[in-house]
């Protein structure tokens, strides 16, 4: 015979305890999972900056130097089930690792974007007080000029119908550009 009398109001009493701990426990995994985020990836992609490309510069003349720089801004959202709301964002551009030299800013108007969704958004800067000299110097023997781009915006997360409170969206890139003018590695055809 078991030692054990499930019929029992005390062992009863016990067994609604574990059924009530585990439902709660299901529900708390549920919440949790459905009001979790993951802030969205950025880079910086296909910056161009012509006044270091030394085919185009070849006299280093600097009153002709172009002083602009092209570059695409992308925001993934990998979340698959929640949207973002993204006020306006702000690019500001460095020289160098710190923000010692800063050379320009760029912003881009807010948006939404879906589920599981990409964004691409071209611009364009010109820039003021760039040590276009320190820079040419570097790329002319083989190693690269390197930029800052602080990436800041304020977002907030769609929970099927309602917006989250909003966040502080903060991402410091690193660029490195060589005497093609071209972010280092791929795109090699970094126009356009
Ligand atoms: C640099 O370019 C400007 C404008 O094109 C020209 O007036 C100037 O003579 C050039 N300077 C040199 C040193 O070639
Ligand atoms: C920023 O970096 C430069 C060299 O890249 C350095 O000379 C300078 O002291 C740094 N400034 C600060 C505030 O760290
Ligand atoms: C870029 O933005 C910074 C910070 O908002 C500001 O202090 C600076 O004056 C701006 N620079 C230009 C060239 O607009
Ligand atoms: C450089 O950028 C400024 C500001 O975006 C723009 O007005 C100008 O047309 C650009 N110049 C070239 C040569 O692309
Ligand atoms: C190239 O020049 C930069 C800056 O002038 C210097 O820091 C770097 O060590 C040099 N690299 C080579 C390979 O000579």
């Amino acid at each position: 015979m078991s030692d054990y009398d499930f019929s029992s109001s005390k062992n009863s009493c016990a067994c609604h305890c574990v059924k009530l701990i585990v439902s709660l426990g299901v529900t708390a995994l549920i919440l949790w999972l459905s009001l979790r985020t993951t802030k969205p990836k950025c880079s910086i992609r296909d910056v161009y900056v012509r006044g270091l490309d030394k085919s185009v510069n070849s006299d280093n003349n600097v009153t002709r130097r172009d002083k602009n720089i092209s570059f695409q801004l992308n925001v993934k959202n990998e979340m698959k089930e929640k949207g973002v709301r993204y006020d306006d964002i702000t690019l500001n551009f460095y020289y160098g690792t710190n923000t010692s030299y800063p050379i320009g800013n760029f912003t881009f108007d807010g948006f939404k974007q879906g589920k599981d969704k990409e964004a691409f958004k071209s611009g364009m800067i010109e820039t003021s007080n760039m040590p276009w000299d320190g820079a040419t110097k570097a790329v002319s023997n083989g190693s690269k000029a390197v930029f800052r781009v602080d990436v800041s915006s304020r977002i907030k997360y769609k929970i099927t119908f309602w917006y989250t409170k909003k966040h502080d969206y903060f991402v410091e890139n690193k660029v490195e550009i060589d005497d093609t003018g071209c972010k280092g590695l791929v795109p090699r055809k970094c126009i356009g």
